[in-house]
């Protein structure tokens, strides 16, 4: 089938919601989603959105502790965008609808690691809970914006499949091509302006804090199409998600340490002592390297969150939901410590776009976690994610909107997906073991230590493990399983491709071979392009 709209949404996160509901008034829009429409990483986000809104902070002091967490990477001209700009966007989620939390009234402020005052507004701790229900809500009353969940997009279309010429050496995205899992069709969705927002990538490791829709799928089809990809070797990892022997990793906001969590190693020393001054509100990058290096030193399989001289019912109330699953796993936080280990997180980089959101393909824009605005640096501060994808979604609407008359739509020429030859498969085994492969590879060559040992190590293994998914991919009739894996398989090697380029430590990057930053003058984002993804 063929559908057409105005603007294509992929994604149905905070960054996919807020482009809608503001595009719809410009034109048509139709929102493509792989789960139910709630299911994204903002719907778990815990501790909050960061920005100025009381009358101690400034906007100096935001953009400050921006850079000093990117660690010389940031784009300075994209920190003050964040945020400016971010004040008002967060009263435009205010006034529809959104409940934070407040205090006397008042809207409360808490604080997280980087910070240097309070300033996060926060929904309890479910804001992303809170933050995708009004968004939905919204969005569910707009008759020009159209969902269709449980669509997963595989690959977007340019001239590569059209056969058209390139203008000025530059794809145009003309939509993308959508599985339909319950009928197996491979459906056409053709737009003017798509709008890439799938999230992050935490799936491409074995412990993470991400939903499994997190399988980096928007940088994978962006660069198989030809986008520019870069700085993909900052995976951020969260310092503390609650250990549970079952591999379940469910995060322990950072909320929780700026509301006093002190952490421990098992001798109960409070070990931050040793690696920064902030100690416990250290930026993410420090902690959890500290972490990392406790329990490698120690021989222990986790460390410890205490929080228990905190007043029960004070836990109760800000952390409620903290609190009933810790529960739920045999620990009390208002009576014991929390065992806590770091898992990824967030990826700081991915396709790359201007200030607009734009990417080098054309009426292709990204937004939210996939994209790669140079916010973030080395190393995102917290609760500037959710942020950024709502800066990004106002910004990327003002300029499509400006060019949406004078572009045609392209549907002639557009094929069907072409799925000669392939066959069902019973092989799941293929595909699930890769999985695993894959996420223990990345955990154990390419985490939060590195070295061009473990490097080389993962590229070797990579790239026989991706001509294998290839090789199947090619032979097989999709499903969504087989289009994640081979998403999955291309971002982990270009995360392992950008770690080899950097010979430097900085932020979330530490390898062993070349500990020390490169003089300021030399520092350069890590960007890649190739066409087809082959690297
Ligand atoms: P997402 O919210 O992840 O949405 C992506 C959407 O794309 C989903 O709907 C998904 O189903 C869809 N999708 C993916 N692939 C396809 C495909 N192939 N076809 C169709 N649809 C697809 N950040 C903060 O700023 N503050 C916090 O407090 C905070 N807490 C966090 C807590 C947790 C546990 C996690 C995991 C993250 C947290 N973050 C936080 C990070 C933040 O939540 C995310 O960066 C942000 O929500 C990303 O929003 P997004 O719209 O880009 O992507
Ligand atoms: C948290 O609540 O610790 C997550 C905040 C973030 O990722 O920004």
């Amino acid at each position: 089938m063929i559908f057409v709209s105005d603007f294509l949404v992929i994604g149905s996160g905070i960054a996919g919601l807020s482009f809608a509901l503001k595009a719809a008034k410009h034109g048509t829009v139709h929102i493509i989603t792989k789960k139910d429409s709630a299911e994204s990483n903002t719907n778990y986000a815990q501790g909050g959105i960061a920005a100025v809104f009381s009358p101690g902070d400034s906007l100096d002091s935001h953009i400050q502790d921006t850079l000093t967490a990117g660690d010389g990477l940031c784009h300075p001209d994209a920190v003050e965008q964040l945020v400016t700009d971010g004040p008002a966007r967060i009263q435009e989620l205010i006034d529809l609808g959104v409940a934070f939390s407040r205090k006397n009234g008042e809207i409360e402020l808490v604080r997280e690691g980087g910070h240097s005052v309070h300033r996060i507004l926060h929904a309890k701790d479910l804001t992303g809970r809170e933050i995708e229900r009004a968004l939905l809500a919204a969005l569910h009353e707009n008759e020009n914006i159209q969902i269709f969940e449980h669509r997963q997009a595989i690959d977007l279309i340019t001239e590569h499949h059209t056969g058209g010429i390139m203008k000025e050496g530059h794809p145009t995205c003309f939509g993308a091509y959508v599985l339909n899992p319950e009928t197996q069709e491979i459906d056409r969705f053709l737009s003017k302006i798509t709008y890439l927002c799938t999230g992050g990538a935490g799936q491409v490791y074995l412990h993470t804090t991400n939903p499994l829709i997190a399988t980096g799928d928007g940088i994978a089809m962006a660069c198989r199409a030809g986008a520019t990809v870069g700085n993909l070797e900052f995976m951020q990892f969260h310092p503390t998600s609650l250990y549970s022997k079952s591999g379940r990793r469910f995060l322990i906001s950072e909320a929780v340490r700026g509301h006093g969590a002190l952490l421990l190693n098992r001798a109960g020393e409070r070990f931050m002592e040793r690696y920064d001054s902030r100690m416990e509100l250290a930026t993410r990058d420090i902690v959890a390297r500290a972490i990392d290096r406790e329990m490698k030193n120690n021989g222990d399989d986790f460390v410890l969150l205490d929080v228990s001289h905190v007043p029960e019912d004070e836990l109760r109330d800000q952390f409620p939901t903290i609190f009933e699953t810790c529960l739920k796993e045999g620990i009390d936080i208002s009576r014991e410590p929390i065992p806590v280990v770091p898992a990824a997180h967030y990826m700081c980089g991915g396709v790359d776009c201007d200030l607009t959101g734009k990417t080098s393909i054309r009426n292709l824009y990204v937004g939210g976690e996939t994209a790669f605005t140079g916010v973030h640096g080395a190393n995102r501060l917290a609760s500037n994610s959710l942020l950024e994808a709502i800066v990004w979604a106002h910004k990327s609407v003002e300029d499509a909107a400006v060019k949406l008359n004078s572009i045609r739509f392209q549907t002639r020429s557009i094929p069907e997906w072409d799925d000669k030859g392939t066959v069902n498969t019973e092989e799941w085994i293929l595909v699930s073991h890769s999985f695993h492969e894959i996420k223990s590879l990345m955990w154990d060559y390419v985490g939060i230590v590195r070295s061009d040992l473990r490097l080389e190590r993962a590229r070797r293994r990579m790239d026989f493990l991706r001509d294998e998914i290839e090789e199947f991919y090619k032979r097989t009739r999709l499903t969504p399983e087989i289009v994640e894996l081979r998403n999955l398989a291309l971002v982990a090697s270009l995360i392992i491709r950008c770690a080899r380029i950097r010979k430097e430590s900085r932020g979330l990057h530490f390898t062993t071979d070349f500990p020390a930053k490169l003089p300021d003058g030399e520092v350069q984002d890590t960007l890649w392009c190739d066409e087809n993804g082959k690297i």
